[in-house]
């Protein structure tokens, strides 16, 4: 008797320990405060994508900025104001990150439904799964629980998020940074399957880098000027053959030389340590389409404001 109340004791402390030093994400969170969320959400980013197919790019690409600083916060929502400096004119970010309104269209749809209840953080993470699974790639199960951020950070979202001219070390160390691995950092640049990419962000590699297939560099340099500032907002897409299907043509070009980055070409260098994984990848749409959905809920549990920690935001461009 003794005993076993001690055991429930240490159980009941160790329990506590977790809940202070772990994210408390579950994929049940809204099952009873908003339980038409999915279809609220799926709703909006169909008809979205309807619209403008590269909007489901855009829309997964917003969570990726927003958890790469200081975690899924939905901090690369908020507005600059006169007196507050956001993330969106970071440089990862600027002239370059869209679908904001989609987003606030999207926000409305779940205020309308269960007012105060949803963060923008999680709304992220749930359309960035619904984009991928409308261009045909694989569906999870989204953990929610996330709460929103009052602050932003434009010197973290500058340094935290790679930029296309990282190499294959300062790629990995940028995810391990996150504690997410190698692996984790390949499949989830397999993101890259989907959308375009400005001129300004491919220039240097389509005039200057020999491991780049001609043929691809010469039709890309057609509409990508050598000179900097002229055609700087060009779009190419990213993966030639499907830009807005979801499959693993991506990692077939970059074994062609055919990756449109420079950081994405560093995943497959002919001697590359992660050569094996873009080659597994490039057989297997089905071992890209598991490792991407399980790299996916990793990213979604980066440092999460959870408990009594953010707020739910009313309105995704601003704190409450
Ligand atoms: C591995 C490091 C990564 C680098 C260096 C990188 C860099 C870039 C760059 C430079 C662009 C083009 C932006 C522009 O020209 O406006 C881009 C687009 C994109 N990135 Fe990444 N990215 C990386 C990883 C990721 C990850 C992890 C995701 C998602 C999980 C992602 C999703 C996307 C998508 C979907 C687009 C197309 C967006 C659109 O068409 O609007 N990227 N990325
Ligand atoms: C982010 O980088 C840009 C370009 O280097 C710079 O102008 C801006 O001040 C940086 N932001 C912060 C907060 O450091
Ligand atoms: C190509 O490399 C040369 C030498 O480093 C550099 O001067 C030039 O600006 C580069 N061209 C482009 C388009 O990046």
């Amino acid at each position: 008797m003794a005993s076993s109340s001690f055991i429930a004791i240490l159980t009941f402390a160790f329990l506590l320990f977790l809940g202070t030093t772990r994210a408390q994400l579950s994929t049940n969170f809204y099952s009873n405060s908003c339980p038409r969320l999915f279809s609220t959400v799926k709703s909006t980013v169909q008809s979205a994508i309807k619209n403008e197919a590269r909007m489901g790019a855009s829309l997964l690409r917003l969570h990726f900025h927003d958890c790469f600083v200081n975690g899924c916060d939905g901090s690369v929502l908020l507005d600059d104001t006169a007196n507050f400096k956001g993330e969106k004119n970071a440089v990862p970010n600027q002239n370059s990150v869209r679908g904001f309104n989609v987003i606030d269209n999207i926000k409305s749809a779940v205020e309308n439904a269960c007012p105060g209840v949803v963060s923008c953080a999680d709304i992220l993470a749930i359309t960035a799964r619904d984009s991928v699974v409308i261009l045909g790639g694989p569906s999870w199960n989204v953990k929610l629980g996330r709460r929103d951020a009052r602050t932003a950070s434009q010197a973290a979202a500058n340094n935290s998020i790679p930029p296309p001219t990282s190499n294959l070390n300062q790629l990995i160390s940028r995810f391990s940074a996150l504690g997410l691995s190698t692996k984790d950092m390949v499949a989830l640049s397999g993101s890259h399957t989907i959308g375009q990419a400005r001129c300004t962000t491919f220039r240097a590699r389509i005039y200057n880098e020999t491991n780049l297939e001609s043929t691809l560099a010469q039709t890309r340099q057609s509409n990508c000027p050598r000179t900097a500032g002229s055609g700087d907002n060009n779009l190419a897409p990213l993966d030639l053959q499907s830009p807005t299907a979801f499959d693993n043509n991506y990692y077939k070009n970059l074994i062609q030389n055919r990756g449109l980055l420079h950081s994405d070409q560093q995943l497959f260098l002919n001697g590359g340590s992660t050569d094996s994984i873009v080659r597994g990848y490039s057989n297997s749409q089905s071992t890209f389409t598991s490792d991407f959905a399980a790299a996916m809920i990793k990213m979604g549990d980066i440092n999460p404001l959870t408990g009594s920690n953010g707020e739910i935001r009313k309105n995704c461009r601003k704190p409450n």
